[in-house]
């Protein structure tokens, strides 16, 4: 199928894509047109944190008419992480059977979202990846490609995975796995979230697969990540290695029986 127009599985049922948003006014019209242009039959929920700039007001005024539009508002910025956390929750009490993640800043293509779709019937997660052959990321500073492939290789040799990509933010649930992962209990307020919740998800025994995605710098407005965004990621992902490793020598110490 081509990345124009395509329709989702139905047998999934519904599909809600969650955009978490803070100062993305110059952005958020463009990026459900264009989602609503690839994908006509989904629903989207803006998450937003209160963004001065106004994103919220603009998010009611395309819900007011558009019936595919919902927006959850929330009072200040606590994250990306919450924002989700929010939004999954909002998307669960209704019966919807897809819940998607996308960025705000057209970093992350809607016409590409049909390959993460196609995937999700033989998955219970489908990352989109950058790191997987065929995915790829454009105007990145070097610097931040830098970041984000070294983020990825730590976790991945510190939780023992496979998965190249695994910091990025887009990506499809099967609504049934996002109830399994015990929303609740996740404190990561920061992009360390997206490795919060595939590690979760993978040490659940669920599939998880790689689709090839280009991720393309946001040309309008600026990004939220920060070097407490890193320094929570580091810490935590280094707490979770070291449990992994913690109950791995206590299974292989441990009596027979
Ligand atoms: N509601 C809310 N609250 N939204 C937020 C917050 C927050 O505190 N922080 C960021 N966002 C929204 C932005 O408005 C945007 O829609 C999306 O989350 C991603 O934020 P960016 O600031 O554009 O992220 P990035 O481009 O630097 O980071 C990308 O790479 C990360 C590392 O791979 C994204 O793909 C992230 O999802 C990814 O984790
Ligand atoms: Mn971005």
């Amino acid at each position: 199928m081509t990345d124009q127009q395509a329709k989702p599985d139905s047998s999934l049922g519904p599909v809600l894509v969650v955009i978490p948003t803070y100062n993305e006014r110059d952005n958020i019209g463009k990026i459900v047109k264009r989602l609503h242009a690839a994908l006509p039959q989904v629903h989207v929920l803006v998450v937003d944190d209160g963004s001065p700039d106004g994103t919220g007001q603009l998010a009611d005024e395309m819900a007011a008419a558009d019936e595919r539009v919902h927006v959850l508002h929330r009072t200040e910025k606590a994250g990306l992480g919450a924002a989700y956390i929010a939004g999954f929750t909002w998307g669960l009490e209704r019966d919807y059977g897809v819940i998607c993640e996308m960025d705000a800043d057209g970093s992350h293509a809607p016409e590409q979202l049909h390959r993460l779709l196609d995937a999700l019937p033989g998955a219970d997660l489908v990352l989109g990846s950058r790191y997987v052959p065929g995915g790829s990321v454009v105007n990145w500073p070097k610097h931040r490609e830098f970041l984000s492939r070294g983020g990825s290789l730590y976790s991945r040799i510190v939780l023992g995975s496979n998965v190249r990509d695994m910091t990025g933010g887009y990506r499809a649930f099967k609504a049934n796995t996002l109830r399994k992962l015990n929303l609740a209990s996740v404190a990561s307020a920061g992009y360390c979230f997206q490795i919060d919740l595939l590690w979760r998800t993978l040490e659940l025994g669920f599939k998880v697969i790689e689709v090839p995605i280009t991720f393309q710098e946001r040309e309008y407005g600026e990004s939220k990540m920060s070097g407490n965004i890193v320094r929570e990621a580091l810490v935590r992902v280094t707490k979770w290695g070291l449990r992994r490793r913690y109950t791995q020598l206590r299974n292989f110490f441990a009596p027979k029986s």
